[in-house]
C-alpha cells in the first residue's frame, strides 16, 4: 500500500483524522516544550544574586521610559569579539530580576551589560547632561533635565509590588520602605541611607549619584541603575561549574 492510498483510507474516517491531526499537530509542541523540563539544567543559579533597590528600578523604568534600549543592546553575545570588547558573556541568571528584559539586539551605541562602575558617577552625569562633552563625536542625544527633575517615589512601592508579582522575591518590608530607601541610597549622610544596606545586602552602593546630596533626582536614578549593570551577580566572572549551574 503506497503512502497515498493510506491517506486517502484516513481521510475517509473522521476520527482516525483527527487524531492524525492531533499526533501530528503535537510533534510541533513537543520539541518546544520538552526542553524546558530540563532547563534547570541549563540556567546557572547565582545565590550571590541581589535585588535592584527602589532607586535602581526607578532609573531602569526611566531608561525604558526614554527609549534607551532603542540605541542600547543589554546582552553581550559568546563571540570573541564581544568578549574582547565587553567583558564576559552575559548569564541567563543575570536577568533573572529584569522584568521586562532589555537584551535587545539594536546597537546605535555599544552594549551597556557591564558598563556598571565602567566610568564614574561624574563621567555618567556629564554624559548624560550633553554626550558631546565627553565623547566629542557622539550622536547620543541629551537628557539634561534628568538632572533638574526631581524623583517621583510615591508610586515607588507599587512597582516593588508589580515586580513581586512577577516574580521577584521583595519582602513587605522592602515594599514598605521603597521610598525611603530610594532617598537614602542617594543620601549617604541622612538617616534613610542605613535601611537600604540593611534590607538590599552590604554590595549596594550607597552615594549622592548625582553629585547633588539633599536632593532625589532622575538623575540618581538613572546613574544608579547603570553602575549596577552586570554587578547584580559576580556569576559571569566565575567558570560556570562554580557559578552554581548543576553539572
Ligand atoms: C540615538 C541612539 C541613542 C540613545 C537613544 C541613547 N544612546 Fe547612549 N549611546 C549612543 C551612542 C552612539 C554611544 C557611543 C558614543 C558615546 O559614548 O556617547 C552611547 C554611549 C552610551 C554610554 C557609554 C557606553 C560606553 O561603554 O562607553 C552610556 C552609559 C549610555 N550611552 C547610556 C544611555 C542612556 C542611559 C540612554 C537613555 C537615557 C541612552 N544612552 C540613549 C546612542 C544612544
Amino acid at each position: 500500500m503506497s503512502i497515498f492510498g493510506f491517506h486517502y483510507r484516513l481521510e475517509s474516517k473522521a476520527i482516525g483524522l483527527v487524531l492524525g491531526i492531533v499526533l501530528v499537530a503535537s510533534i510541533g509542541g513537543l520539541v518546544e516544550i520538552a526542553p524546558l523540563f530540563t532547563i534547570h539544567r541549563t540556567v546557572e543559579d547565582a545565590p550571590d544574586m541581589r535585588l535592584y533597590t527602589p532607586l535602581e528600578l526607578a532609573g531602569r523604568n526611566i531608561y525604558i521610559r526614554e527609549g534607551c534600549y532603542a540605541c542600547h543592546s543589554q546582552m553581550i553575545r559568546t563571540l570573541r569579539d564581544e568578549v574582547d570588547r565587553y567583558g564576559p558573556y552575559s548569564l541567563a541568571v543575570e536577568s533573572k530580576y529584569d522584568h521586562p528584559m532589555l537584551w535587545g539586539s539594536k546597537r546605535t551605541g555599544p552594549d551597556l551589560a557591564r558598563i556598571g562602575e565602567k566610568y564614574s558617577d561624574q563621567w555618567q552625569v556629564a554624559h548624560l547632561i550633553n554626550p558631546r562633552d565627553v565623547v566629542p563625536v557622539s550622536v547620543m542625544p541629551a537628557y539634561d533635565w534628568l538632572l533638574s527633575t526631581d524623583l517621583r517615589t510615591d508610586d515607588l512601592s507599587a512597582h516593588l509590588k508589580a515586580q513581586r508579582a512577577v516574580g521577584v522575591p521583595y519582602t513587605d518590608d522592602m515594599i514598605a520602605n521603597a521610598a525611603p530607601d530610594a532617598y537614602g541610597q542617594a543620601n549617604p549622610d541622612s538617616a534613610r541611607a542605613e535601611g537600604v544596606t540593611k534590607r538590599y545586602g552590604k554590595a549596594t552602593t550607597v552615594r549622592p549619584f548625582d553629585g547633588l546630596p539633599g536632593r532625589l533626582t532622575e538623575m540618581d536614578a538613572v546613574v544608579a541603575y547603570l553602575q549596577v549593570l552586570g554587578r547584580l551577580t559576580d556569576a559571569a566572572r566565575k567558570p560556570v561549574a562554580q557559578a552554581g549551574a548543576v553539572q
